[in-house]
């Protein structure tokens, strides 16, 4: 669906945003994990996290949509069923190689499926690590899915230091270790979002020059509560949004606020961006607190290689950003980017030159000059949300409007976004 934009006046008002996706995804498969019931409050709404509900349905876990949360009622230790058929982790990244890691420890035969997209990511970072433990796992010759996962009597812990910095590939080997007696360490040089050591207490020290997270069996999960704060990287498409239109004003609730991924805060803030956080919390052991955004003048600086890890997934709306900013936008250090739902480098690349800017492309960046040429754009979302959502912002704010191809897909994270664009906009 080619979904149509027209240029905004201002924004205003308050917006409530869907539960952090991948404190979503940590909270289905903990609970899942634990015995017993669980209750997750503000679950993401997402396709995403569908999948991930869907595949321990597969195995044997019960959850049910309630009034205002999900119960899941998990069979506890090795307490999985082994499925009919494969797993389907449709578009969704974490749902693979978190799961793989669960799955690595069973004593039954698990497929694991995905969509076109997810089939062409990669796969070796989870096997590699998790063959060392013990794990039997085939693969494509290009490491990438359908992978089946074999069963073994038992895994062995490991002492793995990340080659890249990934919180997936992180807590597939984490999530592993919990099989064990003895514990896993996993070395970070460069630190990668901290979701399942928090949510699962694990011990972490901090170094001179890296971060060591501890999994054992003694930190298998129990039942509990969990509350998901607002996704901060869905908010940061209204953030923008509102700091690039004029008189304009935006309230947005409950925002995660977990240092591991508020990059995106404080690299808008050096570009001049007006963000106060109010009422700072924890919440169920993860920060949070709301934002007021208001109407900013942004200027373009240098992105350093170490927040790239924290903003990766905001790197395309922070694009739209740095397009209308104050000097030169580019990206370096962020190859990571080729391997998500869409290579984002090219994606990105693409749409800009669709709008008529001159593009250098490197293999772990993007530089890009001129102006806007092109009045009614038709951008390319190539099936990804992320894509979509950040050239659907940049047409709200084009002279004429813009329109964004193969829309629907904005549901991988947020089924609302139309919605929530409607409430705020004047
Ligand atoms: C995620 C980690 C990141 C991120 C993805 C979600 C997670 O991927 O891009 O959207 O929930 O652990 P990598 O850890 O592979 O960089």
């Amino acid at each position: 669906m080619i979904q149509e934009f027209n240029k905004i006046g201002k924004v205003e008002g308050e917006l409530d945003l869907p539960g952090d996706k991948s404190i979503s995804h940590r909270s289905v498969m903990f609970a899942a994990m634990a015995k017993g019931t669980s209750r997750i409050f503000n679950l993401s709404n997402g396709k995403d996290v569908i999948s991930s509900k869907n595949c321990f349905r597969e195995l044997g876990v019960e959850i049910n949509a309630k009034e205002n949360f999900v119960e899941v009622i998990g069979n506890g230790f090795k307490g999985f069923r082994k499925p009919n058929k494969p797993l389907d982790a449709g578009n969704s990244g974490t749902t693979t190689r978190l799961i793989s890691g669960i799955l690595a420890a069973q004593n039954f035969e698990t497929t694991i499926i995905g969509d076109e997209s997810l089939s062409k990511r990669p796969m070796k970072r989870i096997i590699t690590p998790l063959t060392e433990m013990g794990a039997k796992i085939s693969a494509t010759d290009n490491f990438t899915l359908p992978i089946t996962i074999y069963p073994v009597e038992k895994l062995l812990p490991i002492k793995y230091e990340l080659p890249v910095s990934s919180a997936q590939v992180k807590s597939a080997v984490l999530l592993a270790g919990l099989h064990c007696d003895d514990p896993t360490m996993v070395i970070e040089k460069i630190p990668s979002r901290d979701h399942t050591e928090r949510m699962l207490g694990l011990k972490v020290e901090q170094t001179d020059n890296a971060r060591i997270i501890y999994s054992s069996k003694k930190d298998y999960p129990e039942p509990k509560e969990y509350v998901v704060p607002s996704d901060i990287s869905t908010a940061a498409f209204f953030i923008v949004l509102t700091l690039l239109s004029k008189n304009s004003s935006l309230m947005i609730k409950n925002v995660s606020m977990n240092k591991s991924r508020t990059g995106i805060i404080s690299v808008l803030k050096k570009m001049g961006a007006k963000i106060d956080v109010q009422n700072e919390k924890i919440i169920a052991g993860e920060p949070l607190g709301d934002l007021l955004i208001q109407s900013s003048g942004l200027k373009n600086i240098e992105i350093e290689e170490e927040i790239i890890p924290n903003i990766i997934d905001e790197i395309p709306i922070l694009t739209v950003a740095g397009i209308f900013a104050e000097g030169n936008f580019f990206i370096r250090n962020a190859e990571e980017l080729r391997g998500k739902e869409t290579d984002r480098i090219y994606s990105i690349c693409y749409n800009l030159k669709v709008l008529g800017f001159k593009v250098e492309e490197f293999e772990d960046g993007f530089s890009f000059e001129g102006r806007i040429t092109n009045n009614f754009p038709l951008f390319e979302s190539f099936g990804d949300h992320r894509i979509a959502m950040s050239f659907g912002i940049l047409s709200l704010l084009l002279l004429d409007g813009g329109k964004v191809n193969n829309f629907e897909c904005v549901s991988i994270s947020n089924p609302n976004f139309n919605k929530q664009i409607n409430k705020i906009v004047r």
